[in-house]
């Protein structure tokens, strides 16, 4: 610990095992082990050198951001130095010319959003754990969220990386070069890697145009059919589509229980489609006359006000906050070729009835890449064998086991299902190559 101390100061090594706490345990609840220590770097030649102190002690490494992950990835197993890089938060000016700007790994989500805003940018990605998910945590699990659709996931946002390699050397790439032939493709292997490979610390981050004019509809669907039918029309009419968002009946009782919300419909129906469209002109009346014509859709409200659009966003967002309300789920994040989606929905509840009766399911998620997040919730003792069901229902659907959220600790058993032997033999050969001391989020990815 003297040595950690004497990179970062005494009072960023946390021993403390009160202290020590929050960072221990994911916010869900689910995960929890003990850490040698936190320690907490200021800049990357700290992170570095806490690397090469704690190798040359033989201890692992836990790397941390926001700890807002859904798969115990930033949790230690047991016995790591747990390293937080939420002191890493130094972020730049927009550069204009390359719509870019430079972010240390523990500049949240929300603060980089409000850096690229007051330019007149954006960002591509945005979650609702966006306050405390932090650029190095979302580059790491390659987060996808709301806006996959039109702007892809993490790793298409990323054009330069400063990371620490597990023996504490540094590469970094930030020139932000939109084109570079050089070889292999280090940063999009990085990213998504779930700090398996290297920790990231800073970031050059791709902007979009931040377009002013947004439409929000949230439609009632007949059917999960009728809602993935809808959506290529919708994207044919509509390139200003932002998100397509899906959540059904359960879902929608709980975030009105917990949030206090008003029905959004005199009746309830069976599933529900949250589309935002965003441009210069005029979304709205381009989003009014793409839907009105939908097989399918029993009703609908459109909302061209930012109140109203945060009203209808909060069926949707506020799932995952109402659904821990009620109690520890099972959370499984899964994706399918979207023409399956539907029998995905088809069959969950009995599949998951048939494991554990009585077990409540909750599934929203992002229906353009035919991926739904499964909460199943009143599990008891049977969470391994219902996330063993599940998981092989998408697996005979052609899905993965994990969508947007990784693998982490959570899905480590069932990795086979979505990756080949061969597959996973070359993702341990680049591990053996880059990290043969396995000095970087044990545990994780690999059993
Ligand atoms: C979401 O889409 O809201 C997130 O992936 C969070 C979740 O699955 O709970
Ligand atoms: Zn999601």
């Amino acid at each position: 610990m003297k040595a950690l101390a004497d990179i970062v100061g005494s009072e960023h090594v946390l021993v403390d095992s009160d202290v020590k706490a929050s960072y221990e345990t994911d916010w869900t609840q689910r995960f929890t082990g003990s850490a040698v220590c936190v320690v907490r770097p200021g800049t990357t030649d700290e992170v570095a050198a806490v690397v090469r102190a704690c190798v040359a002690e033989g201890l692992r490494i836990t790397v941390q951001g926001g700890n807002t992950g859904l798969v115990g990835g930033g949790v230690p197993a047991g016995g790591e130095v747990l390293m937080s890089l939420t002191r890493l938060t130094a972020l730049g000016d927009v550069d204009r010319a390359s719509s870019q700007v430079t972010a240390g790994a523990g500049v949240t989500l929300a603060v980089l959003q409000a850096r690229a805003r007051d330019a007149g940018f954006d960002v591509g990605v945005d979650l609702a754990a966006r306050d405390s998910a932090t650029v190095g945590g979302l580059v790491a699990t390659n987060a996808g969220g709301i806006r996959v659709l039109r702007y892809g996931s993490m790793r298409q946002q990323v054009l330069g990386l400063t990371a620490v390699m597990p023996d504490g050397s540094v590469i970094s790439r930030m020139a932000g070069l939109e084109k570079d032939g050089t070889g292999y493709d280090l940063m999009g292997l990085i990213a998504g890697s779930e700090g398996t490979l290297a920790v990231i610390t800073e970031v050059r981050v791709r902007l979009v145009p931040r377009y002013r004019a947004r439409a929000v509809a949230l439609l009632a669907m007949s059917s999960t059919a009728a809602a993935v039918a809808v959506l290529p029309g919708l994207r044919a009419a509509l390139p200003s589509l932002a998100a397509a968002e899906l959540f059904y009946a359960p879902g929608l009782a709980l975030v009105r229980k917990h949030g206090g919300l008003p029905a959004p419909f005199p009746e309830e129906h069976e599933a529900y489609l949250l589309v935002e469209c965003a441009d210069l002109t005029d979304p709205t009346t381009q989003l009014v006359a793409a839907v009105e014509s939908a097989d399918g859709l029993v009703d609908a409200r459109i909302a061209d006000d930012a109140s109203g659009q945060r009203a209808l966003w909060a069926y949707r967002e506020a799932h995952t906050e109402s659904i821990s309300a009620e109690g520890v789920p099972v959370k499984l994040d899964v994706s399918v070729p979207i023409t399956s989606l539907p029998a995905l929905v088809e069959q969950l509840e009995p599949v998951i009835a048939g494991v554990c009766p009585g077990a409540r399911a909750i599934v929203f998620g992002h229906v353009n890449e035919g991926n739904l997040h499964v909460n199943v919730l009143d599990s008891g003792d049977l969470h391994e064998e219902v996330t063993d069901a599940v998981l092989r229902l998408v697996a005979s659907l052609d899905g993965s086991i994990s969508s947007e959220h990784g693998v982490g600790r959570a899905k480590v058993p069932w990795l086979g299902l979505s990756r080949s032997s061969t597959e996973i033999d070359t993702m341990r050969a680049i591990k053996r190559a880059l990290d043969p001391a396995g000095t970087l989020n044990p545990g994780v990815l690999f059993p």
